[in-house]
């Protein structure tokens, strides 16, 4: 099969595209035959082997032979399965997040049936469904972490990246009243997923107009809570998705003050998936694609989402 390898951190250019052996699925997997995957913002750091963090998982001098295939979200068909699987059949449509397993940049990919994986949204593409994956579910585990409620006023910062767009219809369908911060090109796509108002980051910065919201989301590490915390409502929350520090201040402000840091990371998110796949159907959450590329083109699109300026999720279709 066609895969998507590298086998040194660097540049876009590391990637290449070479036949591999096609995976045969353990007792406790199915095979995917995959549609469409992504390139992830946090693909970035990893290609690049930035950060002591990422090195630790994947190989301190060069990826380790199993992480050699990038691509943390998928949508495809379910090809074979092994003889444990009870939760698929073949030809099931799916969507998952392979989270470090990786393996999406291929034409097959292998997943264990308990991983993060269900039957993606009918009602969507493959490409779009793969869009959804990794920022929908980390925006979910967040508002959720933050305990986000009907009538709270919610400010999202990166407000056009794929987390973002995200948090800004889900923070609505949970009923607050919304604030979306983003660049000038990306205030008519933050008003249209719905946000009560927004804030060019390059005329206005948020932390000084004076208003005060009770959940201040951070999805792109842009701020910080010392900035944010005149920001914030008495009991106020700040989530932060980036920065190991974050953990730190997040033990800090749990025993100190009324104004909490919340980090985390998204790992498991079968359950969110399949919350995802219901609002998706019934209307209530839209997939946001920036740009379509080939597997082919997967230099280019590295080269394109490393430029930190994605509008929701850019989508490689395989095969
Ligand atoms: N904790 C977790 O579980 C978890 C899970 C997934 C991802 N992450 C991390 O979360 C981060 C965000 O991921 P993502 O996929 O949402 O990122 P992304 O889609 O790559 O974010 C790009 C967006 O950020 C906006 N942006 C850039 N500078 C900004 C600024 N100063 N103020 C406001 N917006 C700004 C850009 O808008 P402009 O073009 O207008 O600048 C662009 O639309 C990444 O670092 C990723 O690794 C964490």
């Amino acid at each position: 099969m066609k895969a998507v390898v590298y086998t040194q951190y660097g540049p876009p250019e590391v990637l290449q595209l070479v036949d591999v052996e096609k995976p045969t699925p353990r007792d406790d997997q199915v095979l995917i035959r995959v549609h469409a995957t992504t390139v992830a913002a946090t693909e970035i750091p990893m290609r690049r082997g930035k950060g002591l963090d990422f090195r630790i998982v994947i190989g301190l001098r060069r990826p380790r032979e199993r992480y050699r295939v990038l691509g943390m979200e998928l949508a495809g068909e379910i090809e074979s399965l092994g003889k444990e699987v009870t939760r698929f059949k073949k030809g099931d449509q799916v969507y998952g997040f392979t989270g470090f397993g990786l393996g999406g940049y291929a034409e097959y990919c292998r997943m264990p049936e308990k991983g993060s994986l269900a039957i993606k949204p009918a009602n969507v593409t493959y490409e779009e469904a793969a869009a959804v994956v990794d920022g929908a579910t980390t925006a979910l585990f967040f508002l959720n972490k933050g305990r986000i409620r009907s009538g709270q006023e919610v400010l999202i910062n990166g407000a056009s990246g794929s987390i973002g767009a995200y948090a800004v219809q889900l923070a609505k369908y949970f009923g607050a009243d919304v604030t979306g911060v983003c660049g000038t090109a990306n205030l008519e796509l933050v008003r249209s997923l719905g946000a009560d108002g927004v804030i060019d980051y390059t005329v206005e910065d948020f932390t000084e107009s004076g208003r005060t919201y009770d959940i201040i989301f951070d999805t792109v590490g842009k701020s910080s809570l010392s900035r944010c915390k005149g920001s914030l409502k008495k009991g106020g929350r700040y989530l932060l998705t980036v920065g190991w520090g974050s953990y730190l201040v997040m033990l800090w402000t749990s025993l100190v003050g009324d104004k909490k840091l919340i980090a985390g990371m998204s790992i498991k998110k079968t359950d969110e998936l399949v919350f995802l796949r219901e609002l998706i159907e019934a209307g209530h959450l839209r997939p946001v694609i920036d740009r379509h590329f080939r597997l082919e083109e997967i230099v280019e699109a590295h080269r394109y989402v490393e430029a930190g300026h994605k509008k929701g999720n850019v989508v490689i279709t395989v095969g």
